[in-house]
């Protein structure tokens, strides 16, 4: 049986950076299903549907196909066969991300080919509903969080680093948005599994958070 390793927690918390280190150090795979809501809203945007027209994204999402491959390690979404991995960040894809993950159709297509991922090898896989949905038996889950005033900072050092210039109360507005849509959505609402460690990220350095995991799991395998 395949190991699993669940984090959950809102925009900003430092899931992927964090699941991607400890992936490493426990050379487990790191799988972002992130960018895997991600790739699907890229699709519906590809086909000039706006974050508004809900009612078009269903029959809109059976023709993409995605699918996961790795390439020195790192996750590469393909959306019918193309590489898109790189066109994933954006706030315009991420914003429809936020809405369209909430389409049944569209969970249901993506929570199946996450397990299927982590069925066959031992995974760290980060996102909003693993421990509650996707793995309910996972064998460590983690709901990291940290507030929204940290989270927001932390993305516009993250951009301002790009180059990218950016509003603190903009960013902060964004993401308060974006954990109401999550926490509130019907299906699959971003809430910590009961049988998930809290883990505050808020005064915590990375490499804090990533050894308190590493910790857990240890114990966890006692
Ligand atoms: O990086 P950030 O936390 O902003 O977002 P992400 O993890 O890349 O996910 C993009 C969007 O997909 C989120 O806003 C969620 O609405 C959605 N998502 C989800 O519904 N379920 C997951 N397991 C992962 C992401
Ligand atoms: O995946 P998620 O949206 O939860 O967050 P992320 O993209 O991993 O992290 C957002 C930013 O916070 C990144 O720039 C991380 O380097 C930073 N971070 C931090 O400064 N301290 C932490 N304890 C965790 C993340």
């Amino acid at each position: 049986m395949s190991v699993n390793i669940a984090i959950d927690g809102p925009a900003g918390a430092g899931k992927s950076t964090i699941a991607k280190a400890v992936a490493k150090e426990l050379e487990f795979i790191y799988v972002d299903t992130g960018a895997m809501y991600r790739a699907m809203a890229l699709h519906l945007l590809r086909q000039n549907i706006a974050p508004g027209e809900e009612d078009k994204m269903d029959a809109a999402c059976e023709n993409a196909e995605i699918s996961i491959v790795y390439e020195d390690g790192a996750q590469q979404v393909l959306l019918n066969g193309e590489n898109v991995t790189a066109s994933l960040r954006k706030e315009e894809v991420g914003n429809m991300a936020s809405v369209s993950s909430a389409r049944p159709r569209i969970r249901e297509k993506l929570v199946e080919l996450q397990r299927v991922l982590a069925a066959k090898a031992d995974v760290v896989m980060d996102g909003r509903d693993i421990g509650t949905c996707v793995l309910p038996d996972a064998d460590v889950k983690i709901y990291l969080t940290a507030s929204a005033h940290t989270r927001a900072l932390r993305r516009c050092r993250e951009l301002e680093e790009k180059g990218i210039s950016c509003v603190l109360e903009e960013i902060e507005a964004d993401i308060n948005d974006r954990d109401h849509r999550d926490m509130t959505r019907e299906i699959s609402p971003l809430r910590q599994a009961e049988d998930a460690i809290l883990v505050d990220s808020s005064q915590m350095t990375i490499e804090e958070v990533k050894a308190e995991i590493i910790r857990l799991y240890r114990e966890s395998r006692k």
